[in-house]
């Protein structure tokens, strides 16, 4: 009896140690694949001061967070090829959210593909929530809530007692994206999902211990036309009201408005810990208006700001990139603000400076005047609004094309993207009038005035940009040349 006790400990000992070894072997595996397969990439749209993966497709931002002095950023990632397939969650640190350093693959599926989710600190350790999605032929696809531990924010253990909120009141298939954060005794977590008729839903958890969960409400539900699905929320103060922060799927295009295939967006609110209700001021408003953008994520800055970061893609789309060996990228980040109209205003962080080399234009650029610059660059135009303006971005040898535009009789800036439908938005600027334009090798984002209007989009230029002076104004700009952000 004794001995077959022993030994049956012996032998369960054996497995989870075994166990163990063979996930330390398929890390230690992977970051060799990664290394090897990284150098073989064709750099012709490497994007410069973006977050990408090393090698292979990424999507949604994940445990943006900042823990032992770092910034860190997860992200859904397929490494073995550029296109999506089993998730696992790669990582990249920063001490400035403006240059980034990768780390080894964070979390690795096993029976579970590890989906989205967010991360938390707890006095000295680092916790990610995620949810983990599980396809058994013969039956439904299962969405349940699993953790992962680390005490350095480099190496996480999957939690021995995983899942942790094992399915949704409705036991709904699409139960995901576990946003998580502290508020005085309790932790609590929303999580995207949907009611049986197809309506979309937040839901809203507590626990003392990140283990236990209770669900508490339906934070949010979508009014008919507002989606089937909300993936992807996130929860925050900001400017003395409720965010709530989410990435519908199922709304149909309205005019200017979500015109991508799905969309990010937010509703500002109140929010009471007592009843647990949240109480919207707004309707859903997009939070940028260009061609890739999705998914995005906040967490708060050391020094008490709202940092966002999107995936700088959009589902079923081309990525050009893929055929060099890797696919989609992260947005560069943002410092959120609510204005007094309740819309959230995003402009880029002030260290973003940093990047700033070479100044390699400061004049009038004047009608038809063509300024070549390279592949990173960052261009400030002043504007008269009262006048129209135009310009094209092309690649300095060719490839993809895109127009900057205002008419000051319409009132909307404009951004089309060659071959593609345009993106617009009314702008009526508080006060700055100017454009900050970041270019990247394969990527331009455009803040307009205290950060307004932003649009993302991907462009596809070959060796470096012109831009042309296509209207009939002088246009004062600055232009510089940026270093590096991130990692060749
Ligand atoms: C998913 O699997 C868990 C066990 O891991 C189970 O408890 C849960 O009910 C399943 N969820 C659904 C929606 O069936
Ligand atoms: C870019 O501008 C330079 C200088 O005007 C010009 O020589 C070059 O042909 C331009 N490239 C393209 C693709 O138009």
């Amino acid at each position: 009896m004794g001995f077959m006790w022993v030994t049956s400990l012996f032998l369960l000992f054996a497995t989870v140690y075994g166990s163990d070894l063979q996930r330390q072997d398929a890390k230690l595996e992977l970051e060799e694949y990664i290394k090897e397969a990284s150098q073989k990439i064709n750099q012709q749209y490497r994007l410069q001061y973006h977050v990408a993966a090393p090698v292979g497709w990424i999507n949604d931002p994940n445990g943006f967070s900042y823990y032992k002095g770092e910034y860190h950023l997860f992200y859904q990632y397929y490494p073995y090829d550029s296109v999506w397939g089993p998730m696992h969650w790669g990582h990249v640190v920063s001490k400035d959210l403006v240059t980034w350093e990768h780390r080894p693959t964070a979390l690795l599926p096993d029976e579970e593909y590890c989906f989205s989710g967010s991360a938390v600190v707890d006095g000295d350790k680092m916790i990610l929530m995620y949810t983990a999605h599980i396809e058994k032929e013969g039956s439904p696809t299962n969405q349940s809530q699993y953790l992962a531990f680390s005490d350095d924010g480099v190496n996480f253990e999957k939690f021995v007692g995983n899942p942790v909120i094992p399915a949704s009141p409705n036991h709904s298939p699409d139960f995901r994206d576990p946003k998580a954060w502290k508020h005085e005794d309790y932790w609590y977590v929303i999580i995207g999902s949907k009611t049986d008729d197809e309506i979309g839903t937040v839901l809203l958890y507590r626990s003392k211990n990140m283990i236990d969960w209770e669900f508490l409400t339906i934070l949010a539900q979508a009014t008919s036309d507002l989606g089937y699905m909300w993936e992807c929320p996130d929860f925050f103060e900001l400017g003395g009201k409720h965010i709530l922060l989410m990435s519908p799927q199922g709304i149909e295009p309205q005019g200017d408005r979500f015109k991508n295939l799905y969309q990010t967006g937010y509703i500002v609110g109140q929010f009471d810990y007592e009843t647990f209700k949240f109480t919207p001021e707004t309707e859903f408003q997009e939070l940028d208006y260009g061609h890739d953008f999705y998914a995005a994520q906040t967490t708060e800055s050391n020094d008490g700001k709202r940092i966002l970061i999107g995936w700088f893609g959009m589902w079923e789309t081309a990525f050009p990139e893929a055929k060099d060996g890797w696919a989609g990228a992260m947005t560069i980040a943002r410092e959120l603000e609510l204005d007094s109209n309740n819309r959230i205003l995003m402009k880029p962080l002030t260290q973003q400076n940093s990047l700033r080399g070479e100044k390699t234009f400061d004049g009038d650029l004047k009608e038809n005047q063509v300024l070549e610059l390279q592949s990173a660059s960052e261009v400030l135009i002043d504007i008269d609004l009262s006048k129209e303006i135009h310009l094209l971005l092309e690649g300095r040898s060719g490839g993809g094309k895109a127009w900057l535009k205002w008419d000051p009789a319409v009132g909307k800036v404009v951004v089309e993207r060659e071959g593609d439908d345009v993106r617009q938005v009314e702008w009526a600027p508080v006060s700055n009038k100017a454009w900050r334009l970041f270019l990247d090798t394969s990527s331009l984002e455009l803040f307009c005035g205290d950060g307004e209007a932003v649009f993302s989009s991907r462009v596809y230029p070959l060796g470096g940009w012109n831009l042309t002076n296509l209207g009939s104004q002088a246009l004062q700009t600055t232009a510089y040349a940026l270093n590096r952000g991130v990692p060749v």
